[in-house]
């Protein structure tokens, strides 16, 4: 099976280009970015969303920042700030300082172009390994609820919980897929639904709230999602409402499994309560896409991110290798065996 994979970015002369994922499923837009101000708004306004593919969202805005190494290191901070929870993006700004070290500091720039294409090439091939990894997981015919988008669109490419699922499918497993419409900002209705029709993959939209009906009804045999970040202990953070679906697959017996590549793994942080979590514009909540659904002033506690604890996680899905039971100790021997 030859599924189509989209790429939600690029980098062609001289200039970041990406899908404007706030217009989708809709609207397919590429914007032209060349200054780093740019991609900074574009990951904030999550045009490009997703914690690989805002890693290298963050690796491309470093090479439109040079100028001179002053001038990048300059903008580093910014960058690896335009949002927090998501380790993937000052990881890439931390690799791309790197390269700064040993670059021509009046000329860094093809340096960093070098650095970026590995970054980006270098996550859709740890997304493929994550695929083959994962796929072995998952039974056929096998019923996926996932939450958010943790796919192609979220990635350089292909995807980490949906990469699972390409994966599965592609070796001739029987997929369907319960996609969570993920409020506030729809990302599983929106994105998810969108790239998995378009790659010929089974997908249902259940509002947030049907979870619990189908996990009651037996009709989930795995659970598959992406991270943000995860804690050198196994603690994950990712879209909001992620953790109250791993509870429910503990309570119904339902593995939960997380996809992610080692650079969401954040060795200096140990434990979920050490993430930085996310809150968004309360306008998100009241008036999404231009509708307004809740009195003038209401007060809104918005956070983008929750953190499930290890203790709810069956395993994390590597490029390395699946990381099973989870646990501090498991974490830091995948990371050895590197
Ligand atoms: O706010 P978003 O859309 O950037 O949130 C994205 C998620 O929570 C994803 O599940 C996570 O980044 C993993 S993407 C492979």
């Amino acid at each position: 099976m030859n599924l189509e994979i989209v790429r939600p970015c690029r980098y062609r002369d001289g200039a970041f280009e990406l899908l404007d994922q706030t217009l989708l499923p809709h609207e397919e837009k590429w914007l032209r970015l060349t200054h780093p101000d740019e991609v900074i708004e574009a990951i904030s306004m999550l045009r490009i969303r997703g914690a690989p593919a805002i890693g290298v969202a963050g690796a491309y805005a470093m090479v439109l920042a040079a100028g001179d190494a002053e001038a990048v290191r300059a903008a580093a901070p910014r960058i690896a700030a335009a949002r927090p929870t998501a380790v993937n993006l000052e990881w890439a700004v931390n690799r791309q300082l790197r390269v700064l070290e040993n670059a021509p500091p009046d000329t860094p720039r093809a340096a960093l172009e070098a650095e970026a294409a590995r970054i980006r090439d270098e996550d859709e091939a740890s997304c493929r390994a994550i695929g083959r990894h994962g796929a072995t997981l998952l039974t056929s015919p096998a019923r996926v609820l996932t939450h958010c988008n943790a796919g192609s669109l979220a990635t350089a490419g292909y995807g980490t919980a949906l990469g699972v699922i390409y994966a599965a499918v592609e070796d001739g497993k029987q997929v369907s897929v319960w996609a969570d419409e993920t409020r506030p900002l729809l990302q599983g209705a929106r994105l998810t639904v969108w790239e998995l029709r378009r790659a010929g993959v089974d997908v249902t939209l259940v509002a947030d709230s049907v979870a619990a009906t189908l996990f009651a009804a037996g009709r989930v045999d795995a659970v598959v999602v992406g991270a943000d970040r995860i804690a050198r202990n196994g603690d994950v953070a990712n879209k909001i409402g992620t953790y109250a679906v791993a509870v429910l697959a503990q309570v119904h017996g339902v593995p939960f499994y997380v996809a992610a590549p080692l650079s969401t793994i954040d060795l200096d942080c140990p434990a979920g309560s050490d993430i930085p979590i996310e809150e968004r514009g309360a306008h998100e909540v009241t008036d999404g896409f231009g509708v307004s659904t809740a009195p003038t002033g209401t007060s809104v506690y918005a956070p983008a991110f929750d953190v499930t604890p290890a203790a709810y996680v069956d395993a994390i899905i590597t490029e390395v290798g699946v990381i099973r039971p989870v646990s501090t100790e498991a974490i830091a021997a995948a990371f050895a065996a590197t």
